[in-house]
């Protein structure tokens, strides 16, 4: 089953309540939540209050939370407590890999790894065992709407050829145009911000990407 987890980086947080609401009526309970440092990305953008707010009021929606910061290990407690569903970190910044993923699981909540278009998928190979999602970003982390990078494409197929059973999910310009090519090379999660919030009807969005084989 490809799932759908709309980035809440594209909403309006004016109009919160009413558009989850909404998500969670087309049938979709995944919310991708970006978190943003100014370091590690050149952005900012949520922390662990709004995280924390979005489960009490949706406790039947699965907080796939993307730490895009450096020293993401001091951060996983205190998102762990928001109520995340999954922790991905990002390959790039960690001393000690399988040491965070640990920390991650010890809290109760599926651990994940990124990578940035830059760096070798082949990176996550020595982690394969003990990760429970692996997020391939097809942008340069930092911003929602910009165009998706098809050469990374590859990483995904890569990662099933290597026997990884987990989930992969694609982040950065995935739409319903390159969704079906996403889906064929292996991922089972679809990262969508702009092309879901920003659609004028998300309910469609929800009910293609459900029917993606
Ligand atoms: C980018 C973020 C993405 C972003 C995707 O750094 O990690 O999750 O929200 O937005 P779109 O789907 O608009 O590219
Ligand atoms: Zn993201």
């Amino acid at each position: 089953m490809i799932e759908l987890a709309p980035s809440l980086l594209a909403a309006n947080v004016l109009n919160l309540e009413k558009d989850l609401d909404e998500m969670m009526k087309n049938g979709v309970d995944t919310l991708h939540y970006d978190v943003m440092d100014a370091h590690f990305v050149p952005n900012l953008s949520f922390g662990p209050a709004l995280c924390k707010d979005i489960k009490k009021r949706f406790p039947a929606c699965k907080m796939d939370v993307h730490l895009m910061m450096d020293n993401p290990d001091k951060y996983l407690s205190v998102f762990a407590e928001a109520g995340a569903y999954t922790i991905t970190l990002h390959q790039e910044v960690l001393p000690d890999p399988r040491a965070s993923m640990e920390s991650i699981k010890k809290l109760g909540v599926r651990c994940g790894m990124s990578v940035k278009p830059g760096t070798k998928a082949e990176t996550l190979l020595p982690y394969l065992d003990i990760l429970d999602y692996i997020l391939i970003m097809t942008v340069e982390p930092g911003f929602g709407g910009q165009k998706f990078m098809a050469d990374q494409v590859g990483k995904i197929s890569m990662l099933r050829a290597a026997g990884f059973k987990g989930d992969i999910s694609v982040d950065g310009g995935v739409n319903l145009e390159n969704a079906p090519m996403l889906v064929q090379a292996g991922a089972n999660v679809l990262v969508m911000g702009t092309a879901y919030f920003k659609a004028d009807d998300p309910a469609m969005i929800a009910k293609t990407v459900k029917e993606l084989a």
